[in-house]
């Protein structure tokens, strides 16, 4: 095999980066007035600009042979047939078996793994009409109010990030909540305006052994217990979701309130599977069922189309183009609907625990660049934030908008003012502002020539900072499911490429590995010497300061 960066395609890129990294995209678009619909494509209502990227033709060509160099047609049979592609881990890697509607069985480990995947859909469906319709009643035979979902990870952002985009689709008189943080502010303020007679709790991981999720899954029973003076009537207040489901039974979760996920759904890819309980109960389960469909359509899309109109593939070949010859180290994702707000934070986790892997499939260390830095923010919010760097500042940071056509609402000229932010700040990344413009602007504002050239080099933009556009009609349930697929697609597209297991993360594993070692040292206040001085003085710092500083327990607080 070879290797990535020795083959002759990549060689190809590489001597057509020189070309390109010369090149203007103004002056790419007054030589082509098709430009745009040349690097347009649609899925649906969703319409994926990609024009205003340092690319032309030969670019996209060359990117297209880099992708049929690293078979990844063939990856994409693989992965939807079930195959072990995470292969540190020998798993197969399903998340898109949990929204197939094909009919057809999925094997994993000779075993058609559909019928479990119907049925845990139908389970958590039926306890989310139950508690939507309000018959689901808690120990003094009250509705549920509220709802809080105890996770973190995949365990949270996907439930959280569809709960909040979702908004408008939700019951307004049920309220959600979602506890991550294992510091007690989080837990404490969101129990403490809560009735535990109306109050359900879904503890969700995947492990089922995540300490910051544990610990707080036992400060709610405990809260629970104290308020309700008993455990009698736990069952009506406590679900999980698991795939140790064993752990969810000695947690004292009683058996038909455990909904289970599998080893084959990565934790950032299991929004579809009983990981989405919260978000069915908001949303409801034909809201839920869109959002599946949108998923599935991707997946077909993603499944079926050639490599030059597959967006998914697009969006990852991009992503190389930039951080591999560009030697962009970000790349930033800015949704212009506030109900997308948590779209950057969930897409953080998909995309750097996915792609942030130096060891390639064979083992070896590798000396390219793997996954980028990805960050992102409202893009009418980022704009008055850090827009500036994006515009004037020494890195290239390609950007991805999202923006819907339309509201829900049509609220005097909001929209129009939004839309006219997202027109313009890509026109203006594109564009920039040259020189004799600078200097023109200047002059007809009436500055002295002593101090236009004093002013000049500031007001002067560069222009040619990269960004893919994608307008859809509105943010509705199956558009949604789109648009998260084809970002999970891009993020496979990609680890093929570069030859990484996107699939597993034990990168994540020494911090937890040390940190429970470290949580027995607080448990005293003996003075340690068994790390390195830093960690030595810190620990130490802290158990000298916190013998002095009361602490109050939530336990202690929360059963007054
Ligand atoms: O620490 C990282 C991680 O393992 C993520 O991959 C996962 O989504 C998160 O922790 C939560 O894990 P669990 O669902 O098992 O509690």
């Amino acid at each position: 095999m070879t290797k990535l960066n020795q083959s002759a395609t990549w060689k190809a890129l590489g001597e057509h980066f020189e070309e390109m990294s010369q090149t203007h995209m103004r002056d790419l678009f007054e030589q082509d007035s098709k430009r745009f619909n040349k690097f347009s494509l649609k899925l649906n209502d969703i319409l994926f600009d990609f024009s205003k990227n340092i690319i032309d033709s030969n670019t996209m060509e060359l990117l297209y042979g880099l992708a049929d160099e690293c078979d990844v047609s063939e990856w994409i049979e693989k992965m939807f047939d079930g195959e072990a592609i995470n292969n540190t881990e020998n798993r197969a890697v399903l998340h898109t078996a949990l929204r197939n509607r094909d009919g057809l069985p999925v094997m994993v480990d000779g075993k058609d793994v559909m019928p479990v995947v119907r049925e845990e859909h139908i389970r958590v469906r039926k306890l989310a009409e139950a508690i939507r319709t309000r018959s689901w009643r808690g120990y003094l035979n009250q509705p549920i109010t509220d709802v809080v979902n105890i996770g973190i990870g995949g365990s949270h952002l996907g439930p959280l990030m569809v709960t909040e985009a979702l908004r408008p689709y939700s019951l307004h008189d049920l309220n959600v909540h979602f506890v991550a943080n294992v510091d007690e502010n989080h837990i404490n303020d969101t129990l403490e305006n809560l009735n535990p007679a109306t109050t359900f709790f879904i503890i969700a991981s995947k492990s089922f052994t995540t300490q910051d999720t544990m610990v707080n899954a036992e400060t709610a029973r405990q809260w629970y217990i104290n308020k309700a003076g008993n455990d009698e009537h736990i069952d009506k207040h406590f679900s999980a979701v698991s795939s140790n489901v064993e752990a969810a039974k000695a947690f004292g979760i009683n058996e038909n309130n455990i909904f289970q996920m599998w080893d084959w759904v990565g934790g950032r890819y299991s929004l579809w599977s009983a990981i989405s309980l919260p978000m069915v109960i908001a949303i409801g389960e034909e809201n839920f069922d869109k959002l599946l469909q949108g998923a599935y359509e991707a997946d077909l899309h993603f499944r079926n189309t050639p490599l030059k109109e597959n967006i998914p593939i697009n969006m990852a070949l991009l992503g190389i183009w930039y951080n591999n010859f560009f030697d962009a180290q970000t790349t930033v994702v800015l949704p212009y609907d506030q109900h997308l707000h948590k779209f950057p934070a969930y897409l953080q986790q998909a995309d750097m625990e996915s792609n942030g892997k130096s060891v390639d499939r064979q083992g070896e260390v590798v000396d390219y660049t793997t996954g980028p830095v990805l960050f992102g923010e409202i893009g009418i919010a980022a704009q008055h934030a850090f827009f500036q760097l994006l515009h004037q500042g020494t890195k290239l940071v390609p950007a991805d908008i999202l923006a819907p056509v339309s509201n829900l609402h049509c609220i005097a000229r909001h929209h129009r003012a939004l839309m006219s932010n997202v027109f313009a700040q890509a026109e203006a990344l594109m564009k920039g502002k040259t020189e004799q413009e600078a200097y023109a602007e200047l002059k007809k504002s009436g500055l002295d020539e002593q101090s236009i050239k004093k002013l000049l080099p500031n007001k002067i933009f560069p222009g040619n900072r990269p960004t893919s556009t994608f307008l859809f009609n509105r943010l509705d349930p199956a558009t949604l499911g789109s648009l998260i697929a084809l970002y999970e697609h891009k993020i496979f597209v990609q680890g093929i490429i570069w030859n990484i297991n996107s699939y597993d993360q034990w990168g994540v594993e020494l911090g937890k590995q040390l940190a429970s070692g470290i949580l027995h040292e607080l448990d005293d206040n003996k003075l340690t010497g068994s790390h390195d001085s830093s960690t030595n003085g810190l620990i130490n710092y802290y158990k000298m300061q916190r013998s002095k500083n009361e602490c109050v327990s939530v336990s202690q607080k929360t059963s007054n």
